[in-house]
C-alpha cells in the first residue's frame, strides 16, 4: 500500500480514535467528527474516552481533528466510525450514519473506497449507505465509488486485546476493493485479516459475535434466578457445572452498553426484513433487561422505607467510564423512585455527563449506610480493603454485591449478604 493514501475517519469516539491514530503511524489521515468540542479536545490532547493517551495523541505530524468535511476532499479510503443505537421501540436507528453519508457525498473524490466499521445488521452497507451515496454524489456504485465492511471487534477497557492484535474481518464489494482494504488494514492490523466472501458476511458476523454473548449471559442470569428460587446458591451451582471441560463460563449479572445491549435488536431486524421471525436472539435480551426488575423487587423485600443507599459503580461494566445504555443506571433510576435515599459513587465516571445525561448527581461515600449495592466491578471497588467497606455499614446493612467481588472479603461479616 503506497505511504501516499489518505485516509478520513468519520466519528472519533472509542473506535475511530484509536484507529485513526494507527494509521497517522502510516498514512496522512484526516479525523473527522461533527462534535466541535470533541475535536477542540483532541487538538490539545485530551481523549476523554481514555482510549488514547496524551503523547499518543500529540505525537503525529500525519493527523488533523477537524469539523470541516472540505479537509476530506483529498482522501482516498473513508471509513465510518459512528454510532448505531436504537431507538425507544429498540429498532435500528440508522440516522447517524445517514448524516455521516452525506457529508461524505459532498467531498467523495472518483474512485475512493468508503469502508463501513460500525456495527450493523446484514445488508445495511449495500442497500443503505450505496443508495445514499449514489443520490447524494455524482458518482455511481462500483463505477466511480466502490465499498466494504470491516467491523471494528475492540472491547472497552480490555488491555490485552486491542486494536492491532485483534484479526480483522474484511467483506467487500469485489475482488479488487477486498484487496485494497485488505492490504490497508494489514499494514497496520498484526494479527492479521480475516477476508471473507460479500459484505454481508462481514456484517452479519460482527452482529452475531455480540448476540451469542447476551444469550450466554442471558442463560446464566436466568441459571442464576432459577437457583435463588430453588434456594439454592447460584454461584455454586456455576462454580461446579464449570468443571466439565465444554462447559461455557459466564457470570450473572447486569448486561448494557451500546454493543452487547444494542447487537442484537440490529440481528432481528434483518431476519424481519426477510420473513426469518428469530427466535433465540431476542430471547436474551428478554431475561437480561428483567435483571434490573428483578434485583429491585430484591431491594424491596430487604429494606425498611427510607433507608439510606450507597450505591457504587454507574458505567455500562467494569473499569471503563463508558455510561451509554447502563443497566446499573437503570437500577438506580427505579430505586430513586422509591422510599430511599441514594448516594451513587462511580470514581471512573464523569460526575458532569453523569448529571447532564441522566440528572444522578455523584456523591462520594460517607457515613453508613443500611445498604451497599456493588453494581459495577471496577478495580478500586474489588481491591478495596475490609476496614475501608466496614466504615460504611452497619452490622444488619444489607450489601448486594452484584458480581460476587466481595464475597470472601466480607460475606462472613453480614447475615445479608448476597450476590448473583
Ligand atoms: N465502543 C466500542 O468498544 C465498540 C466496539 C466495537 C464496535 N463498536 C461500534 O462502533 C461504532 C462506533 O462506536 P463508538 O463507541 O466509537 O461510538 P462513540 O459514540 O464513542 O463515537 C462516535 C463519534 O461519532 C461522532 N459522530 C456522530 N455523528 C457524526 C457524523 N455525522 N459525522 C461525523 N462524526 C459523527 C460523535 O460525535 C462521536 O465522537 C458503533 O456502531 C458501535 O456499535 C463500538
Amino acid at each position: 500500500m503506497s505511504l501516499n493514501k489518505e485516509i478520513a475517519v468519520i466519528g472519533l469516539g472509542y473506535v475511530g480514535l484509536p484507529l485513526a491514530i494507527e494509521f497517522a503511524k502510516k498514512y496522512k489521515v484526516v479525523g473527522f467528527d461533527i462534535d466541535k468540542i470533541r475535536v477542540k479536545e483532541l487538538k490539545k490532547g485530551t481523549d476523554r474516552t481514555n482510549e488514547v493517551s496524551k503523547k499518543n495523541l500529540l505525537a503525529s505530524s500525519n493527523i488533523i481533528f477537524t469539523t470541516d468535511p472540505n479537509n476530506m476532499k483529498n482522501c482516498d479510503f473513508f471509513i465510518l466510525t459512528v454510532p448505531t443505537p436504537i431507538t425507544k421501540n429498540n429498532k435500528p436507528d440508522l440516522s447517524i450514519i445517514k448524516k455521516a453519508v452525506m457529508i461524505i457525498s459532498q467531498v467523495l473524490k472518483e474512485n475512493s473506497i468508503v469502508i463501513l466499521e460500525s456495527t450493523v445488521y446484514p445488508g445495511v452497507t449495500e442497500n443503505f449507505l450505496v443508495p445514499i451515496l449514489e443520490k447524494n454524489s455524482k458518482f455511481k456504485h462500483k463505477k466511480n465509488f466502490f465499498v466494504a465492511y470491516s467491523p471494528e471487534r475492540i472491547n472497552p477497557g480490555e488491555t490485552k486485546y486491542k486494536l492491532t492484535n485483534i484479526k480483522k474481518v474484511v467483506g467487500a464489494d469485489s475482488r479488487s476493493t477486498l484487496v485494497k482494504v485488505s492490504k490497508l488494514y494489514g499494514s497496520i492490523i498484526k494479527a492479521g485479516i480475516h477476508k471473507v466472501s460479500s459484505i454481508k458476511v462481514a456484517e452479519a458476523s460482527k452482529a452475531i459475535e455480540n448476540a451469542q454473548r447476551d444469550i450466554n449471559i442471558a442463560f446464566v442470569n436466568e441459571v442464576m434466578m432459577l437457583s435463588k428460587a430453588l434456594k439454592i446458591n447460584s454461584n455454586e451451582v456455576l462454580e461446579a457445572a464449570k468443571t466439565k471441560w465444554n462447559f461455557l463460563s459466564f457470570k450473572p449479572g447486569l448486561v448494557g452498553g451500546h454493543c452487547i445491549g444494542v447487537d442484537p435488536y440490529y440481528l432481528a431486524e434483518a431476519g424481519k426484513k426477510v420473513n426469518f421471525d428469530t427466535k433465540i436472539i431476542l430471547a436474551g435480551r428478554t431475561v437480561n433487561d428483567s435483571v434490573p426488575d428483578y434485583l429491585l423487587k430484591n431491594i424491596n423485600r430487604k429494606l425498611k422505607k427510607n433507608s439510606k443507599i450507597l450505591f457504587l459503580g454507574l458505567s455500562f461494566k467494569e473499569d471503563v467510564g463508558d455510561i451509554r445504555n447502563s443497566k446499573a443506571i437503570v437500577l438506580v433510576q427505579k430505586i430513586k423512585k422509591k422510599n430511599y435515599t441514594i448516594d451513587c459513587y462511580d470514581p471512573r465516571v464523569n460526575a458532569q455527563e453523569l448529571k447532564k445525561e441522566y440528572s444522578i448527581v455523584m456523591n462520594k461515600p460517607k457515613s453508613k449506610y443500611d445498604c451497599i449495592i456493588l453494581a459495577v466491578a471496577h478495580k478500586e471497588f474489588v481491591k478495596m480493603k475490609k476496614q475501608d467497606i466496614l466504615k460504611l455499614t452497619k452490622d444488619d446493612s444489607y450489601i448486594i454485591d452484584i458480581k460476587g467481588v466481595w464475597n470472601k472479603k466480607i460475606s462472613h461479616k453480614f447475615n445479608n449478604y448476597w450476590c448473583l
